[in-house]
């Protein structure tokens, strides 16, 4: 079974259901960590958004890039959306006051993971966006806390469709 890979998303509406298609994995446990790592400007609130929203979020869904953090009630499981862009330090991170919700308490999207390096929790899903011309290309990676996971397995053809 792969556990890593790569995927074209030729535009935002790409990014978008991809995003979307992963409300599955989150609702079937109760807690996780996506790292979204990429240059800026390369779709990861795109596909926040997008995941939160089909995990039933309505109103307005912002880059943290100012908060650092927004908390989510979704219809599922408790979901913290984190740009760390802005951290200046990983140390940062425990004056937050996110670490008590660290997973399994809550799944966490994290734009920026890098810069939170050392003290944020390590990614059961880590996600690399780059700029491909106009498009975007996705990198995948699964670590062995999800590769058997029932969650992933209902949404891994989502990311080996190409
Ligand atoms: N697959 C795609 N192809 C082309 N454009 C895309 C794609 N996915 C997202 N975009 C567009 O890229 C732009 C930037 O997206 P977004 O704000 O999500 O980036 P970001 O990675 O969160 O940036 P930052 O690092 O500044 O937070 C948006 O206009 C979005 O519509
Ligand atoms: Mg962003």
């Amino acid at each position: 079974m792969s556990i890593e890979g790569q995927l074209e998303l030729p535009d935002s509406a790409a990014t978008e259901a991809l995003g979307a298609a992963l409300a599955p994995l989150l609702r079937s446990r109760p807690g996780g960590m996506i790292h979204l790592e990429g240059e800026l400007g390369a779709g990861k609130t795109t596909l926040s958004r997008a995941l939160l929203r089909a995990l039933g979020v309505q109103g307005a869904v912002k880059s943290p890039t100012y908060t650092l953090v927004e908390p989510y009630e979704t219809d599922g499981p408790k979901v913290l959306h984190l740009d760390l862009y802005r951290l200046l330090e990983p140390e940062e991170l425990y004056g937050l006051g996110v670490l008590d919700e660290a997973p399994p308490a809550a799944w966490w999207l994290v734009e920026w993971p890098e810069r939170g390096a050392g003290v944020l929790p390590a990614a059961d899903l880590r996600l690399r966006l780059s700029h491909a011309g106009a498009a975007r290309r996705l990198d995948w990676s699964v670590a062995p806390s999800l590769t058997d996971d029932p969650g992933w397995l209902r949404v891994r053809s989502c990311f080996e469709s190409q």
